[in-house]
């Protein structure tokens, strides 16, 4: 057997082969199965760039409204999964509660045709349709509301926003919600990817497979460093400290939230399309002091940390759109999952074509013959 050297984190080693997306992290470009995403944020839409993902082709226009009908019919939840909901603590992480739930939907869809495009079809569609509503409702109910019944009449996005706040939300912000579902929905080989791959390839359920890469995003090295960008402004609190905060990291060799990415050695490009329209929302809705500070953050940063290709990457400048737009921090890494879970079913569908189960090797650096030390003598 071939023997590879040992790389920590597996840098720069191929977990799977893909034509789902495409990163140049020299030139800072993104592809979704070819396309770049400047032109999808500017065109299209989350559903019809999850179609796109997930079967490999944009949707004719019949295509796409069956798809966007299907969501939108398969939006409600189990009351069994609401009543499940209900007994989580309002205290604990939404992200725990989506896994958890996420993981109960397959309790109900226990059969498991992997074979079958209809099941396919059928699984994608319900993860799509139902995780925004699991999102939302665990929202409400944590403040003791019950959560309401999502609005056929609204289109993904805005029924998502309109389950969260109990009101209709004004048509811009929709739209720019719908355009960070698509910056966020997929990114090569990243770890809740991975291990979205690595749960399919043993064979399991989809639900399986989603629970386990929404619990890899959750981390603040990965999905959850969009909650420690704002925590880490607002602790900043002003344009004046942004210096002496980054000195002070980087004297003690701490992480700056936000920055830096193992594949991007450029600034994210979609933090660039993000800040853009983080720039409508302000204009919009009002100028925000929490734009300045992360502005003289890019700049210290750019000037500290630009020559080892640290920049901006997509997590900076998303805390902040969905900070204008009023959503609670502790949900900006579940709507991440929102997006994500369109990119991981684009995964788990390519895996099941080609399927090998993981079962990569170790360098074992432990001990060998040691004799059984009976309790008593240690
Ligand atoms: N702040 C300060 N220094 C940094 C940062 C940062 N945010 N990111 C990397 N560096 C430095 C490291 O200290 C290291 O310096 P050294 O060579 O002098 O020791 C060098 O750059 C390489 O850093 P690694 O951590 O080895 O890079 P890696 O590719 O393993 O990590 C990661 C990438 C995890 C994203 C890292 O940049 C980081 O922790 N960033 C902050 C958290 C964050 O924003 N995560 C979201 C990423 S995007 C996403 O997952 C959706």
């Amino acid at each position: 057997m071939m023997v590879c050297e040992y790389k920590p984190g597996l840098e720069g080693i191929p977990a799977a082969q893909s034509s789902i997306s495409y990163v140049d992290g020299q030139k800072g470009i993104l592809e979704y199965r070819g396309i770049r995403i400047e032109e999808l944020a500017e065109k299209s839409t989350f559903l019809e760039t999850a179609y796109l993902l997930i079967w490999g082709e944009l949707p004719s226009k019949e295509e796409l409204k069956a798809f966007e009908h299907e969501v939108r019919y398969h939006r409600r939840i189990k009351y069994r999964i609401r009543d499940m909901m209900k007994c989580f603590p309002e205290s604990g992480h939404p992200m725990d509660a989506l896994q958890a739930s996420a993981a109960a939907l397959g309790l109900f869809y226990s059969l498991r045709d992997l074979h079958n495009p209809a099941y396919i079809r059928d699984s994608v569609v319900r993860l799509i349709a139902t995780i925004p509503t699991m999102v939302a409702a665990f929202q409400l109910m944590r403040k003791g509301n019950d959560p309401i019944r999502p609005r056929d009449d609204l289109d993904y996005s805005a029924n998502f926003l309109y389950m969260l706040d109990e009101k209709e939300p004004d048509h811009l912000m929709a739209r720019i919600f719908d355009i960070c579902l698509i910056l966020q929905v997929e990114h090569t080989m990243n770890a809740s990817t991975f291990s979205a791959r690595v749960t399919a390839s043993t064979l399991t359920d989809p639900y399986a497979v989603v629970a386990s890469a929404v619990g890899t995003l959750g981390g603040p090295l990965h999905g959850g460093a969009n909650e420690e960008v704002i925590q880490m402004l607002e602790k900043i609190g002003s344009v004046e400290n942004v210096r002496p905060y980054i000195e002070h990291c980087l004297q003690t060799k701490s992480k700056i939230m936000g920055f830096g990415h193992r594949v991007y050695k450029v600034k994210d490009p979609r933090a660039i399309i993000l800040q853009g329209l983080a720039e409508q929302l302000f204009e919009k809705f009002g100028h925000d002091k929490f734009y300045d500070i992360a502005q003289e953050m890019e700049q210290v940063v750019g000037e500290k940390l630009g020559s080892k290709g640290i920049y901006p990457n997509i997590d900076f400048y998303s805390g902040l759109v969905y900070r204008k737009m009023g959503i609670p921090t502790d949900l900006f890494t579940p709507i991440f999952a929102i997006a994500r879970v369109a990119g991981w079913l684009a995964h788990w569908k390519e895996q099941l074509a080609e399927n090998r189960i993981f079962r990569p090797t170790q360098v074992y650096n432990g001990r060998h013959e040691v004799t059984y030390t009976p309790i008593e003598q240690r």
